[in-house]
């Protein structure tokens, strides 16, 4: 996939993984367009990088994807659509009851998974119209297997791999030819995971690998420690969930 003249929409693009791809992505000679809730930081990044369209836009909000769509037409319409934005809500122990674990996994949910299909759903026919197109949806090596402090958000993450997966298959059927990318992060530097203190990448280094990867046509884009983790979970799951969830982790789920 060449990104050279490209128009791409990066959802949650203010910040973390979502900016630096928009600033690597303009480098190459393509055409960004960033989302996010947030007006101030929003207003940041045009200050900053004036060659960036940024669009308030909540990625879990019907009304404000319908917007964004049209919005999105009149600029001219896009090639790529990048679904970055996500939420993850704070860990807790699923097995004392609380009504905050509806809340939060139904907000992950609506952020992480429903939330892209919407985006996808509206944006489909454009993106098919275009020479070369592609959707690119950021799962993690959580959607792999399951982390403990982070419970809800790896299970909106599995769903939309499964998703990624079929909807890619469902594609080839009818035979479209807009390529779906699902992107699987490490562990990365950002806003996201600042109360980790475990080996992290930086968002640069991360974007570089997603890059060099969307250039290669690698489908399933596993960056940096990515590749080794999935490769432990499939021969050895259980060596794979103990690296994951580490017994330090399990003061945090005491209450
Ligand atoms: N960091 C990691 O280690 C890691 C690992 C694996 C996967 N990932 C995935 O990589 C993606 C980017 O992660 P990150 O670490 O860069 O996250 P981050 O630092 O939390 O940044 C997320 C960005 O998305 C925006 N955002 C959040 N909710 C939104 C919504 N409902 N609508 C629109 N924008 C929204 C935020 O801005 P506003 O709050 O202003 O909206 C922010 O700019 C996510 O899908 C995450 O799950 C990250």
């Amino acid at each position: 996939m060449n990104l050279k003249g490209k128009t791409i929409l990066i959802t949650g693009g203010a910040s973390g993984i979502g900016l630096e791809a928009a600033k690597q992505f303009s480098a190459l000679g393509a055409k960004v367009i960033i989302t996010g809730r947030n007006q101030a930081k929003l207003d940041a990044v045009k200050k900053s990088f004036p060659f960036i369209t940024a669009v308030q836009s909540d990625a879990g909000n019907e009304a404000d994807a319908k917007a964004l769509f049209n919005t999105v037409k009149e600029l001219g319409g896009i090639d790529i659509l990048y679904n970055n934005a996500a939420v993850l809500v704070p860990p807790s122990n699923l097995g004392i009851a609380n009504d905050n674990h509806i809340k939060g996994a139904a907000y992950e949910m609506e952020v992480n998974y429903i939330g892209v299909i919407r985006l996808n759903n509206l944006f489909l026919d454009m993106l098919k119209s275009r020479n070369e197109a592609a959707i690119i949806n950021t799962t993690s090596i959580l959607s792999q297997a399951p982390s403990l402090i982070e419970a809800t958000y790896s299970s909106s993450k599995t769903a939309l791999a499964f998703y990624t997966i079929s909807l890619r298959e469902h594609l080839k059927i009818i035979g479209s030819s807009v390529k779906i990318f699902e992107l699987i992060p490490p562990l990365v530097a950002t806003e996201m995971t600042a109360g980790r203190n475990d080996k992290k990448i930086s968002a640069e280094e991360m974007v570089k690998g997603m890059i060099k990867g969307l250039s290669k046509n690698q489908y399933t884009l596993k960056v940096g420690d990515a590749k080794l983790f999935s490769l432990i979970n499939r021969f050895l799951p259980k060596t794979a969930f103990n690296l994951l969830n580490p017994k330090k982790d399990h003061q945090l789920l005491k209450n």
